[in-house]
């Protein structure tokens, strides 16, 4: 598999298969327990078809949304996602330069891999992701390097106060730093352009949290060892509308599932709503955003942008979500393939292809901007409905 040869999502994660070494694709790869949540995510967009509109007299489309305060030039943006550079070490600033080339927003994850500072000095808009760590004054911190460092908008991420489940990590024996056991030398050994790059370019750190917590970046740590060693389990609504005042700025609460907790983020003052289940990473067995997603629009539409996270492969995956209520989508998967299999370029390449791809598709739904999507084009694929 070469990048010219990559035209959809599932060619990426090809591509990136053939690069990494096996712990570290599973670990992008897998999802908690039997992975069923991880697949309905993709699988919930094939319960519904489009159903197009012709004669509209379309000949531009503009994709172009608000969301957090932000205009973005395509209804997706990049999720925030941990331990880029173990995947390519470009990392972070892979993503971020792409997401200026094509105009949309960049997440940056607690424990990613280059620091707020850096990542602060690139245009694109820019969403950081907060971790809630039990020593309070790491998120104070955080909140303010992120103000200092021009970020846009903030979001906190509340399902994954434990770590979910990840079997594939347990059998791959995926550490971060990876670490060398008998079963993953050789995965290691057989990818050495992965191999090489990792020990010779810049050493491993999770520069926004090392200075609070040594695990971070000097001890072999697994993500679920972190997690469940890091994370404030008893964080609660209070605490997030305290965040809410000590940001004053957009701010998404990450990870909502129910209508209730998404009523609640209205409650609080919150901007947006992302209805996700981490991917299927968490909670095995969850609902996915797809299916959740007209019961969050019915009850806060209209009071609150509403980002459908997770699952995403296709240009008409996003079209359905946008037809469903959702103001946007985000994901993570659609583009730490790309970004594993060719660094900087493979995520231009992805990206472009769901851009194109949803620009297309507009035009054959009859529709120039996503606001004129809605759910009378979609129909249950159960069902005929005329
Ligand atoms: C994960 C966390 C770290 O899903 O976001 O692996």
């Amino acid at each position: 598999m070469l990048l010219k040869n990559c035209y959809k999502t599932d060619d990426f994660r090809k591509l990136a298969m053939q690069r990494l070494p096996a712990p570290v694709f599973h670990y992008i790869d897998g999802g908690a327990d039997d992975e069923s949540t991880l697949k309905r995510n993709t699988a919930a967009f094939e319960t519904v078809d489009l159903v197009p509109n012709v004669l509209t007299g379309v000949d531009r489309v503009d994709l172009s949304v608000e969301v957090l305060g932000q205009r973005l030039a395509l209804p997706l943006f990049f999720s925030p996602t941990a331990m880029q550079r173990l995947f390519h070490h470009e990392g972070e600033r892979a993503i971020a330069n792409v997401a200026e080339q094509i105009g949309t927003l960049f997440g940056v994850s607690t424990i990613g891999t280059r620091s707020i500072e850096e990542l602060g000095r690139h245009n694109a808009p820019k969403l950081f992701q907060i971790y809630v760590h039990k020593d309070p004054a790491l998120t104070t911190d955080l909140i303010e390097r992120c103000k200092t460092a021009g970020f846009d908008a903030l979001t906190l991420t509340v399902d994954a106060i434990v770590a979910g489940n990840r079997e594939r990590d347990y059998l791959t024996g995926f550490t971060t730093p990876p670490k060398l056991t008998p079963r993953s030398l050789l995965s290691f050994a057989l990818h050495p352009g992965w191999s090489l790059n990792y020990l010779f370019r810049e050493k491993f750190d999770l520069p926004n949290v090392s200075r609070y917590i040594s695990a971070g970046s000097s001890i072999a740590s697994s993500v679920t060892d972190y997690l469940d060693s890091q994370m404030q389990r008893s964080i609660n609504w209070e605490d997030a509308a305290r965040m809410v005042e000590q940001w004053q700025g957009p701010f998404a609460v990450k990870g909502v599932m129910s209508v209730a907790d998404a009523r609640r983020c209205v409650d609080i003052g919150a901007t947006a709503v992302i209805v996700s289940n981490h991917g299927g990473r968490q909670l095995d067995g969850a609902r996915a955003p797809f299916d959740q997603l007209a019961a969050i629009s019915d009850a806060v539409g209209g009071e609150i942008e509403i980002i459908l996270d997770g699952g995403i492969r296709r240009g008409t995956h996003v079209l359905k979500a946008l037809a469903r209520g959702a103001t946007a989508c985000s994901g993570g998967r659609m583009y730490l393939y790309a970004l594993a299999a060719a660094g900087e370029p493979g995520v231009a390449r992805a990206m472009r292809l769901l851009q194109d791809e949803m620009e297309r598709d507009m035009i054959l739904m009859g529709c120039s901007a996503p606001n004129e999507l809605n759910a009378s084009m979609l129909a249950p694929r159960d069902q005929s409905t005329g």
